[in-house]
């Protein structure tokens, strides 16, 4: 049994996740961006049984994440996200700076917070859902994009540094391809924001609403079983792998245009 630390957990993966783990016989402490958030949560995994902690905790408030420190926590899930787009050439820094706080930095201060303990024990895993858009740079993917790369990369470097002291101590990532979890959907919205009467893309936007159209519609059909089995199966390794990607298309998608220089 560990106990698991899940952040974002109101909601898609990782509401799924902390049920799924709970229901593993994990110490499962979900916690959520909103104080508004939390008994709903509360309500629905009493309602099946579960004894999940649940405490609000905006990755981005030093005070939230201190909380953390009461716990002697084994895994951390850093799954909390935030999704915007545009295209670099207009969406306002302001806005690429937060989506950096809440998708990097906010993580990273959190995962120096809960590894104090770990490697006090020396054993424990940290693991961030990242994305393929992590991988594969995609047309106004961005400022999204840019933290899952930060996001990736960072976590890739510190897991090789605390290997070198701690053999027990691990760092996963999880990169998913796109799922329906409205995720999406509220994100992709978010491109034409920036995009008024002077921007360079106006005479496109039909055309890129169409796309985003597409591919919702593509994704609707996915079921988030597999990446719930990538998030217990790293959680519950004795060595976690470096990465575990979900569904399977992505993975072979992310093989395939690196092939090709994409
Ligand atoms: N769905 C996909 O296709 C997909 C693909 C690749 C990667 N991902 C990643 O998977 C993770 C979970 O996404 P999801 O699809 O399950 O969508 P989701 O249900 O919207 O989950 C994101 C969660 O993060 C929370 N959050 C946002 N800002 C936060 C903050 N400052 N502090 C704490 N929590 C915060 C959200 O809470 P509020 O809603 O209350 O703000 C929400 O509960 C994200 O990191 C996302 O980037 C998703």
């Amino acid at each position: 049994m560990k106990t698991i630390l899940i952040t974002g957990a109101a909601s898609g993966f990782g509401k799924a996740a902390a049920i799924e783990l709970a229901k593993k016989g994990h110490k499962v402490i979900a916690t959520t961006h909103k104080q508004e958030d939390i008994a709903p949560l509360k309500a629905e995994t009493a309602a099946m049984g579960l004894n999940i902690e649940v405490f609000k905790l905006d990755v981005t408030m030093e005070i939230d994440r201190a909380k953390a420190e009461a716990y002697d926590v084994d895994v951390l899930v850093n799954n909390a996200g935030l999704g915007i787009m545009g295209s670099l050439a207009e969406v306002p820094v302001d806005v690429v700076r937060k989506a950096f706080e809440v998708n990097v930095f906010g993580p990273m201060e959190l995962t120096k917070l809960v590894l104090k303990n770990i490697m006090r024990k020396q054993r424990g895993t940290v693991i961030f859902i990242s994305s393929v858009a992590g991988r594969l740079p995609g047309a106004f993917g961005n400022p999204y994009g840019m933290t899952k790369f930060a996001l990736s990369a960072g976590a890739a470097a510190l897991r090789k540094e605390i290997h070198q002291v701690a053999k027990n101590v691990h760092i996963s990532i999880i990169e998913l391809g796109p799922y329906d979890t409205g995720f999406n959907k509220k994100m992709f919205a978010t491109k034409y924001q920036w995009m008024g009467e002077d921007s360079y893309f106006k005479s496109i936007i039909p055309d890129l609403k169409k796309q985003d159209e597409m591919v919702l519609k593509h994704i609707e059909k996915d079921d988030i079983s597999g990446l719930v089995k990538c998030i217990v199966d790293a959680a519950e390794a004795n060595k976690p792998k470096l990465r575990y990607v979900a569904p399977i298309t992505t993975s072979a998608a992310i093989k395939v245009m690196r092939a090709f220089g994409v």
